[in-house]
């Protein structure tokens, strides 16, 4: 569907270093999320994700395994490709940093931020943490337990001098504080805010923006013994996707500047103040939001490789299902905040939630209708109070998340959702339609068509978050794909009486946890 409205998600491009593991899920989940639902809403969608090739890390580990970074980078980008697939990402384009676009995006706005005065040559001494691929300060740094020096993060950092070009990050400390002021909106949520902000009033530095030490990256234009920082490099891939440096590029016109940059809270620095100002500094126009996200634990303890206790993404699909780990990922923690990855509470939720609550009550009212109402759209006589307060809850559910998406608050619009899947079961309870059968039948009718409809909505909106269950609802209700946008949510599309549908099936199944054996 195009529309003149354009909506521009990125994800974080990812360190091709790692495996994909559940907090690169978490970050394109939430994008494909919005992407999606902007989709259905009729809005034109570039939702851009991709992989981060160069600088020094992963320069390290294609040499520790004796491979060439350009063939380690093309076998571990794939990774993240596979992960996208399955996971059913809908994004539009899959950037690549090691791609000719690319390089030439960083070399143009390399060119024009020495153009204007805003990169100049010098040397830096300094502290770096590979891990991060950061410099830090003195005063940021900390000791670790075995007397060395470590970044805030936790990563090691070594002593490094070089000549180096730099950006005068320095001269646009007030800009940044006066753009900040300006658009309260751009960095969510309030308390990572207010950290840029402070992080900003204490001071910036000019920041070096390339190195001489290693080779992978995008040589600096006109002077190829540097190597560009490579979060400028990174930075840059939002860009490249719209066509840029062609400003003139049909995808530059619709879609720059971005809606929304999703990132994680660790790299919110680099989104929020370098960026800004590398984009102030070549006077381009600025991305609308960043949206810092917390982090995973593994019930409780950090995730990492060395403890061994890294979620895998691949092993929550194939053993509790795609919809189910989408949902769960976006529905138990509000999101923004850390979250505590348990098994227990996923097994819960999926059956709780989505196999009693939703799957139930479709389950239900499909097969009443199926036995009772010749399988077709029933009937719907005179409306009672209780119908059209059943029916008012689910037709006001659109305008509820749209607002709540555009804030990302994923978890209050499945809340949303709930609260009328759960008036639902108590409408259908209290209603009692099976006994209807007998004493009412007209009224039965009724009843099961305004169940039928409120889930009808239900559906239409859940498409975004669980694409397969919700899509499978909308099949069993006789809708074909051309009825499943958001035009069509609301009473003017309602189903209409009479219409065929087909037998109803089971759309999201319990998972039952193996008995433990008691001795
Ligand atoms: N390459 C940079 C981003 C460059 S964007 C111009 C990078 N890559 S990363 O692969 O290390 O991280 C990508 C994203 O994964 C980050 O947003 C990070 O916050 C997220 N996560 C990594 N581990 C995570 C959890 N345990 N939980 C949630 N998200 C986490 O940084």
């Amino acid at each position: 569907m195009t529309g003149s409205r354009s909506y521009y998600v990125t994800t974080p491009i990812y360190y091709v270093n790692d495996r994909p593991h559940i907090g690169h899920a978490y970050t394109t989940l939430a994008c494909d999320v919005l992407a999606r639902f902007k989709r259905l809403d009729g809005y034109r969608v570039m939702f851009l994700t991709g992989t981060d090739e160069h600088g020094q890390k992963v320069e390290k580990s294609a040499h520790a395994k004796g491979i060439d970074p350009q063939v380690f980078t093309d076998e571990v980008s794939q990774n993240f490709r596979d992960l996208a697939s399955v996971m059913k990402y809908s994004h539009d384009d899959f950037i690549r940093t090691t791609e000719p676009r690319h390089k030439a995006a960083c070399a143009a706005l390399w060119k024009r931020l020495v153009d204007r005065g805003d990169i100049y040559a010098g040397k830096y001494a300094g502290w770096y943490a590979v891990r991060d691929e950061a410099f830090y300060a003195e005063s940021e740094l900390q000791t670790a337990p075995d007397g060395t020096r470590i970044a805030p993060t936790g990563a090691p950092v070594e002593w490094v001098e070089e000549p180096s070009y730099f950006f005068r990050l320095s001269a646009w400390q007030d800009k940044l504080l006066r753009f900040y002021d300006e658009h309260p909106d751009f960095i969510a949520p309030e308390s990572r805010r207010n950290e840029v902000i402070s992080f900003v009033q204490g001071g910036l530095q000019d920041l070096s923006v390339s190195r001489t030490t290693f080779r992978w990256g995008v040589p600096v234009p006109g002077d190829s013994e540097h190597i560009m920082y490579v979060w400028l490099d990174a930075l840059t891939n939002y860009l490249t996707a719209t066509g840029y440096p062609d400003t003139g590029h049909e995808r530059y016109k619709a879609f720059w500047p971005a809606d929304l940059h999703m990132v994680g809270k660790d790299i919110l620095r680099f989104h929020a103040v370098y960026w800004p100002a590398f984009l102030m500094a070549a006077d381009l126009p600025l991305p609308k939001r960043v949206f810092a996200h917390g982090w995973w634990t593994n019930e409780g303890q950090k995730i990492s490789k060395s403890l061994g206790n890294v979620i895998d993404p691949y092993e929550l699909v194939g053993t509790f299902g795609l919809d189910q780990t989408r949902y769960f990922l976006l529905r138990e923690v509000p999101f923004g905040n850390d979250g505590v990855f348990s098994r227990q509470a996923f097994v819960r939720r999926m059956n709780t939630e989505l196999a009693n609550d939703l799957g139930n009550l479709v389950q239900r009212t499909l097969s009443m209708i199926a036995k009772n109402c010749s399988g077709k759209v029933p009937e719907v006589g005179v409306l009672e109070d209780s119908d059209r307060h059943m029916l008012d809850s689910a037709y006001s559910l659109l305008d509820v998340l749209r607002e709540q998406l555009d804030r990302q608050a994923f978890h209050e619009a499945l809340e949303s959702i709930w609260v009328v899947v759960r008036a639902a079961n108590a409408y259908v309870d209290h209603q009692a339609p099976w006994s209807l059968r007998k004493t009412d039948p007209k009224r039965m009718e009724t009843v099961l068509w305004v169940l039928a409809e409120s889930i009808r909505q239900v559906a239409l909106l859940m498409q975004a978050f669980v694409p397969d269950g919700a899509g499978r609802i909308l099949d069993q209700l006789g809708l074909g794909q051309e009825q499943r946008g958001f035009d069509t949510f609301g009473p003017r599309f309602a189903l209409v009486t009479g219409s065929d549908l087909p037998a109803p099936q089971g759309i999201f199944p319990r998972y039952a946890e193996e008995e433990v054996v008691r001795s």
